[in-house]
């Protein structure tokens, strides 16, 4: 008999969830490019409208994904009712075979998130990396021979998207995309969250 349990402290809350069939507009008729807009290249297509979730047809999948934000913000982060979480940036993504991503992070936000409109299932997986500086479990000038595989000493982690899947994570956290190594093309939306409203004791600050 033992009590042995390990508690992850200071860990990197991935959330995900799968929101079952819902309704999906055609997406086809928008413009998309290759060129994000870092200027970066990447080989899937991305759509030029940066805010395709405040188009009306896509109500209904804004309202789905503010659900989980909002679930993620008070359950998961634990953030008062006070803090507005909103939606800056939402748009969509689309890997034919052998489509990927480089490892990358999003600026100007604090939680991002994908929606797995189509996954295909070896559309390849998201893979997020830990923080090269991190000094937890151990700092990065050991590199240690590991026994098992977990999430306390993995450099990165990979999750397979099925459809209707929701990933919602830290915005710093570096992530990447895989191959797609089907014939299906995989299509995905993407989003920015950051906050306003009026927060903070003495020096109280407020973002509109
Ligand atoms: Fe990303």
């Amino acid at each position: 008999m033992n009590d042995r349990k390990v508690i992850p402290l200071f860990s990197t809350p991935l959330y995900v969830n799968n929101l079952g069939n819902f309704n999906k507009p055609d997406l086809r008729f928008l413009d998309y490019t290759h060129k994000t807009p870092t200027g970066e290249s990447f080989s899937f297509l991305t759509s030029v409208d940066k805010n395709v979730l405040e188009r009306p047809d896509l109500a209904s999948i804004r309202t789905l994904i503010m659900n989980e934000i909002n679930y993620c913000a008070r359950e998961v982060y634990g953030v008062a009712g006070n803090v507005e979480f909103y939606i800056t940036n939402s748009w969509i993504n689309i890997y034919g075979r052998g489509d990927q991503a480089g490892a990358h992070m999003h600026n100007n936000s604090l939680l991002s998130g994908v929606l797995y409109l189509q996954a295909p299932g070896a559309g390849g997986e998201i893979v997020f990396h830990r923080d090269v500086q991190s000094q937890l479990p151990f700092p990065p000038v050991l590199d240690l021979d590991m026994g098992i595989y977990n999430i306390y000493n993995c450099k990165s982690w990979p999750y397979q998207p099925k459809t209707n899947d929701i990933c919602i994570f830290p915005s710093i956290v570096s992530h990447s995309v895989q191959p797609n190594d089907s014939d299906e093309a995989r299509w995905s939306l993407a989003f920015n969250v950051f906050v306003r409203g009026s927060f903070g004791g003495l020096h109280k600050l407020h973002i509109k």
